[in-house]
C-alpha cells in the first residue's frame, strides 16, 4: 500500500492523453464482475472526493493520490492487468453513461453549472484549452469535451434506467456531501454493505476533507496525475457550491437553461437556490 509510483502503463496513458488532447477512453473494454461496486459520475462532480471517502473506509492508512488507485481505481487510467489483479469486490471509478453490467452504483450528481465551471478550470489546468468561458460553455453544452457526452445525457441515462433509489443504485449529491458528509457517507455504507461505526465514518470524512486532500495534492506535487499541469490551478480547487454565479453571464445562463433546463428542474437544482 505504501505505493510511491503509479504503474508504467498508467503514466503512458497520461502521455497519450497529452498527445491526443483527450483521455484514453476504454469504458466498454472493462471486464465487469458481478460484485464490482462503481462510483460513477459525470466528470467534475466530486468523484475523487467519494473515492477518498470510500477508500478511507476500506484502508487502515489515510488515502492519498497513489494508493487510491489500488483502493478505488480509475478504470480509464489503469490497465486491464492492474484491474484484473484486484481482489473482489472491486471499487471502481467510472464516468460511463448507464451500463446494464453495473450491479452496484453510487452515482454522484452536482449542479451542472458548477460542473461546467470546475471542468473549465480542469482543462486549463491540464493545458488543454485556452477558450474564454462563454466559448468553452458552448462546447460543454454540446458534450464536445473528452468524449463523455453531455452532463444531462449522462445523468438522464442513469435516472431513466434505474430510478433514484434501488438496491442497485444510490444517488448522492455533491451539495449534500458539502452540507453533511457524515450523513451521506453513512448512506453509502448502508448501500454498499460496509458495516462501519460512526467513529470510523467520522474519521474517513476527516481524512478526506478538502484541506487534507489539498495537502495530498501539494505533497504529490508534479508527479503522475499532476505531471505537466498548470501548477497555478489546483485539482482540489475551490470545493464550493454555487460559484457558477460568479462566472455565468446572462447569455450563459440562457444557453445552459435551453440545453439542460429540464435536468436542472428534475434534479431540483432550480428550486434549491441556497445550495
Ligand atoms: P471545484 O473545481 O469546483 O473545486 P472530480 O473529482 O469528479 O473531478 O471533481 C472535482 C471537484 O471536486 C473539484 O471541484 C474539487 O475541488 C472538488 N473536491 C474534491 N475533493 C473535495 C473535498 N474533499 N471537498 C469538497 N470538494 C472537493
Amino acid at each position: 500500500m505504501a505505493q510511491k509510483k503509479l504503474p508504467l502503463e498508467y503514466r503512458l496513458k497520461r502521455v497519450i492523453k497529452k498527445i491526443l488532447g483527450r483521455p484514453v477512453r476504454e469504458g466498454n473494454a472493462l471486464k465487469v464482475r458481478h460484485d464490482d461496486r462503481f462510483i460513477v459520475s459525470y466528470p467534475k462532480s466530486g468523484n475523487t472526493w467519494m473515492r477518498f471517502l470510500v477508500g478511507n473506509l476500506l484502508s487502515n492508512e489515510p488515502v492519498n493520490f497513489f494508493n487510491v488507485e489500488y483502493l478505488v481505481p480509475d478504470m480509464y487510467w489503469n490497465t486491464d492487468k492492474h484491474m484484473h489483479a484486484l481482489p473482489s469486490p472491486r471499487y471502481i471509478k467510472s464516468h460511463e453513461p448507464y451500463d446494464p453490467r453495473y450491479n452496484k452504483v453510487v452515482y454522484l450528481i452536482r449542479d451542472g453549472r458548477d460542473v461546467a465551471v470546475s471542468y473549465y478550470y480542469h482543462l486549463k489546468r491540464e493545458n488543454r484549452m485556452d477558450l474564454e468561458f462563454s466559448d468553452y460553455l458552448k462546447k460543454f453544452a454540446a458534450g464536445k469535451l473528452d468524449d463523455f457526452g453531455t452532463w444531462g445525457d449522462n445523468i438522464n441515462s442513469w435516472m431513466q434506467n434505474v430510478g433514484e433509489q434501488s438496491n442497485r443504485f444510490l444517488m448522492i449529491r455533491y451539495e449534500d456531501l458539502i452540507r453533511d458528509a457524515q450523513a451521506e457517507l453513512f448512506k453509502v455504507c448502508q448501500f454498499l454493505g460496509l458495516p462501519k461505526s460512526i467513529e470510523q465514518i467520522d474519521l474517513a470524512v476527516q481524512d478526506s476533507s478538502f484541506e487534507k486532500m489539498a495537502e495530498h495534492e501539494k505533497r504529490t506535487g508534479k508527479e503522475n496525475m499532476f505531471k505537466n499541469t498548470n501548477q497555478k490551478i489546483k485539482f482540489i480547487r475551490s470545493g464550493k457550491v454555487g460559484s457558477w454565479r460568479d462566472m455565468f453571464t446572462e447569455r450563459d445562463k440562457d444557453l445552459f437553461k435551453s440545453c439542460f433546463g429540464f435536468t436542472l428542474v428534475a434534479l431540483k437544482y432550480e428550486e434549491n437556490q441556497n445550495w
